[in-house]
């Protein structure tokens, strides 16, 4: 019933908020960029790359994308080792100290409200293909060729990587695997599985009728802690496809500065690529991404402040409501449960100010692009911003009915 949905959502969308929303001016602390590779991660884990036309085959006119830039302090692992051992002995219950490396980097300026429509535009790209309708031009005149190698029927992650002319900046854009918006293919039982071991509480028992992702639930309201991240860590592909994806980029990219940008599902692999890179990153509608690093046991850098939530009250999965045996995410199938965030949020109160219903519908990244970020945030603006001012969840609470510890069954 959900998915049926699903199908009508996206050009339903379409017709209620144009696709091509109005170009605007270039900033002037701003980097350009182009439109560079192409991936797709199969299932497999397997990563194809497909060179993206040069801009010289498109159109003499074609401009490219433009961007402001703010510096953000980050924290990087002083190497991939030393972050696998720290995630090691944390996982034997062992504390683990790493020499996180801070510094402070160009990365995007968020308080700018073109900022977040170029990223979220990008965001929304990498969910079709550039020939499409759906495609969001980027500048005026940006045309793309239908490249190779984007394999239309793998339904793994996928979307795109833009580079300044100069290698120096990367911007990469993941789509979710999730069916909830993309319905149907391939995977959609495998995207089903990995929603349901990242954001539920206790693999997904929403009820006794419930066929469980994985077998940790203790009776009553008990779950076994080890059980549930032995499972994410073992049968979740989403975790270490990331990281190979992000490895790839910076064997292309060795020198570069890279941005990590996605909507969903590809809004929580931006951020726990974040937490292990320490690489900028922007999310869009992304559900609560913190258990499953936890669950992972990422080591916690010094400081979130590198990794940017952004997303508006009517979404139930952003804001971690669609939950319940009556929830529309139920329904298809999906438990939801997490809703806290790690790093800072920008929240657009579309319920109070543009009285919006929550509605599982505008979770689409359309909705955020047409709906909020084309045009100026009044209540923002009051306040002498050009979006809402940043917060953070650090007293958020995840699953606290559960009580998880070493049960037996
Ligand atoms: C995007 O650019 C292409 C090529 O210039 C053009 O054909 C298409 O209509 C544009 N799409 C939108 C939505 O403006
Ligand atoms: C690129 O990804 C593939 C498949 O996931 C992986 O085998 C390979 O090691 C990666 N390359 C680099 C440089 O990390
Ligand atoms: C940018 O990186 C791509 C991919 O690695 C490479 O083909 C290209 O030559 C680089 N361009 C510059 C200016 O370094
Ligand atoms: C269990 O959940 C399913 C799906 O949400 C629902 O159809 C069913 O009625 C629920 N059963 C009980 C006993 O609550
Ligand atoms: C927007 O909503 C906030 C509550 O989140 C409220 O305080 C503010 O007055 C509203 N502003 C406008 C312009 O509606």
């Amino acid at each position: 019933m959900l998915l049926s949905l699903a199908n009508f959502i996206l050009p339903l969308f379409n017709i209620f908020f144009p696709l091509n929303v109005p170009q605007h001016p270039v900033y002037s602390r701003t980097l350009t960029f182009n439109l560079r590779h192409f991936h797709a991660v199969t299932p497999s884990a397997h990563v194809y790359f497909a060179d993206a036309p040069l801009r010289s085959t498109l159109n003499a006119d074609t401009q490219p994308l433009s961007i402001s830039t703010a510096p953000v302090r980050t924290a990087r692992p002083p190497s991939a080792a030393a972050f696998l051992e720290a995630r090691a002995l944390s996982m034997r219950t062992q504390s683990a100290a790493l020499d996180w490396e801070e510094d402070e980097i160009p990365g995007p300026d968020v308080s700018k409200r073109e900022t977040l429509l170029l990223l979220a535009k990008m965001t929304s790209n990498a969910y079709v293909e550039p020939d499409t309708g759906e495609w969001y031009n980027l500048t005026d005149e940006w045309g793309i060729h239908a490249p190779v190698g984007w394999e239309p029927d793998d339904d793994g992650f996928r979307g795109y990587i833009f580079a300044t002319d100069d290698n120096n900046t990367v911007v990469l854009s993941i789509k979710g695997t999730s069916a909830l918006f993309v319905s149907g293919g391939p995977t959609a039982e495998k995207d089903r599985l990995n929603d349901n071991l990242l954001f539920s509480c206790c693999c997904a028992r929403i009820n006794w009728s419930w066929k469980t992702v994985c077998d940790c639930y203790r009776g009553g309201w008990k779950c076994n802690q080890d059980c549930v991240e032995e499972a994410l860590i073992e049968e979740s592909l989403f975790y270490p496809v990331g990281i190979n994806l992000y490895n790839n980029i910076t064997d292309m990219f060795p020198n570069a500065n890279i941005w990590v940008v996605g909507h969903s599902l590809g809004g929580a692999l931006a951020s726990l690529l974040g937490m292990t890179f320490g690489v900028p990153v922007v999310t869009f509608e992304s559900p609560g991404e913190r258990m499953a690093a936890q669950r992972l046991h990422l080591p916690s850098p010094p400081s979130t402040h590198h990794i940017t939530h952004v997303w508006h009250t009517a979404d139930p999965i952003a804001m971690g409501t669609c939950n319940g045996v009556l929830s529309s995410c139920a329904i298809g199938g999906y438990a939801m449960e997490s809703r806290c965030h790690l790093g800072n949020i920008i929240e657009y109160d579309t319920v109070t100010n543009l009285s919006w219903s929550v509605d599982l519908r505008t979770h689409a990244i359309a909705r955020i692009i047409g709906g909020v970020l084309s045009q100026p945030w009044e209540a923002a603006e009051l306040s002498g911003r050009e979006v809402p001012a940043l917060q953070r969840q650090d007293d958020c609470l995840d699953c606290f009915k559960w009580d998880f510890g070493n049960y037996t069954p």
